[in-house]
């Protein structure tokens, strides 16, 4: 029997999870520089929650969700995305009563949806996201964005661009909402089954229909920038002057409407611009949610975030030719010539790690030249020989691998001296 990996998820293996945790520790500090706190909320959650804020005509919702029965007959789900779980937990833990407002949260996890894999679309994928909850000043959209630039830039990604649009307030979207409904009502007929079901209950995820994309209908569809009211056009206005204060360039986009239904005013998304990427382009997406505690039973509480995938994150650094550097894996190898010496070894190896040092030895009881090897693949920086002699004498020889000096060092002082020479 060959067992192999469920299809759209991935073993992360020693060779590449250096990588990530590259990528976690830019995450890391990004986060600390701008003030967000880690979150982390359970893998799985009541179906509900995501049934009342992702919105119930989306692809996630309708097709993608992992959902199972629990033992006690409790409809549960795999999370799809981050937001709707910080959010329930922001209500659930009386966030909004916290002293300092907004709340600034971030997290990092696997997400699960159920969607047909090809290069950087997966059914599991671990996402990073941040969500500032409890200020509806159009600064803090811009503060968000601009985090999610900076990991970018710490990634050494230059092939990016900023994609904005504004998806305007409840009065703007329903007055954008009739217009759609007067446009495709004719025609309807013409369109797939899951738009005729949407021409009722959410119109304006028609316009993100993969089936019925190139329908003449949807380029002359009225754009929802033409029905913002005032209130939202400034909104808007307001967060593009702040995009230039701090100088992040975008391309405006009116059919920008992300795939999920609890966005409106900002929403945006990076994507990237690299010839090398493949066809999925969008790196990172995220907008406003103002409505969407309440939805989950708190107070209102306006909110915004993103959410970007580890995964698409390192495809781009590929795509440009980045890397990372990689550090050298080991300060110390021992390499032992005998029985005795192996025992001197594993005892000095404890007492070496014990004091920071990082050391290995081999266990396959292999020769010399072999173990040499080891050294050379781990990219030690110093070696350590011990024969019968160096068992005698009480003393090593330390081999520094960077400019090929030896010397004997004596058991006392080898601490102090590896110690030394990796200064
Ligand atoms: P989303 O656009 O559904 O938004 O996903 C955000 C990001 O997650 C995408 O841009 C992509 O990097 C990554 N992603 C999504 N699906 C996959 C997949 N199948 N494979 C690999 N990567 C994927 C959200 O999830 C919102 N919660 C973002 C947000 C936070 N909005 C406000 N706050």
């Amino acid at each position: 029997m060959n067992f192999k990996v469920p299809r759209g998820t991935q073993d992360i293996l020693p060779s590449e999870s250096w990588k990530w945790q590259q990528v976690e520790s830019i995450i890391r500090e990004v986060c600390d520089m701008y003030r967000y706190k880690e979150i982390r909320t359970p893998i799985f959650e009541q179906t509900e929650v995501f049934l009342r804020t992702v919105g119930d005509t989306t692809d996630i919702v309708t097709k993608e969700m992992y959902t199972f029965t629990d033992r006690g007959n409790r409809s549960m789900t795999l999370r799809p995305e981050g937001t709707a779980p910080v959010v329930r937990s922001f209500v659930e833990n009386k966030m909004f009563g916290y002293p300092d407002q907004p709340v600034k949260l971030y997290y990092q996890g696997p997400m699960f949806r159920y969607e047909r894999q090809q290069a950087g679309r997966y059914r599991q994928f671990v996402q990073f996201g941040v969500e500032a909850i409890g200020s509806a000043d159009p600064a803090i959209d811009v503060e968000v964005i601009s985090l999610a630039m900076e990991v970018y830039k710490r990634a050494g990604l230059k092939d990016i661009k900023l994609v904005l649009n504004s998806l305007g307030d409840i009065e703007s979207r329903n007055a954008h909402k009739n217009a759609l409904v007067a446009h495709f009502t004719p025609s309807i007929g013409e369109f797939c089954k899951d738009c005729q079901s949407r021409l009722e209950k959410n119109p304006l995820r028609i316009l993100d229909c993969k089936v019925d994309h190139k329908n003449p209908l949807m380029a002359t569809a009225p754009s929802l920038t033409d029905y913002l009211n005032e209130e939202s056009k400034t909104y808007f206005d307001q967060v593009k002057s702040y995009l230039d204060d701090v100088g992040i360039g975008y391309e405006l986009d009116p059919n920008l409407v992300r795939g999920l239904d609890y966005y409106n005013h900002t929403a945006f998304e990076i994507m990237s611009t690299s010839d090398g990427f493949g066809a999925i382009t969008t790196l990172c997406g995220g907008g406003r949610y103002n409505g969407l505690a309440e939805e989950l039973g708190g107070p209102a509480a306006p909110g915004i975030g993103f959410g970007m995938s580890i995964e698409r994150l390192l495809l781009a650094m590929d795509a440009e030719g980045k890397s990372f550097k990689q550090e050298s894996e080991l300060d110390v190898y021992i390499v032992t010539l005998d029985t005795p010496a192996h025992r001197k070894g594993f005892k000095l190896l404890n007492e070496f790690r014990s004091a920071g040092i990082r050391a290995d030895m081999d266990y396959m009881d292999r020769k010399m030249k072999a173990q040499m090897k080891s050294a050379d693949r781990f990219n030690a920086k110093l070696v350590i020989v011990i024969g019968e002699d160096e068992v005698n004498g009480n003393v090593v020889q330390l081999k520094n691998m960077g400019d090929g000096s030896q010397e004997q060092v004596s058991d006392e002082n080898i601490i102090e001296t590896i110690k030394e020479q990796l200064k």
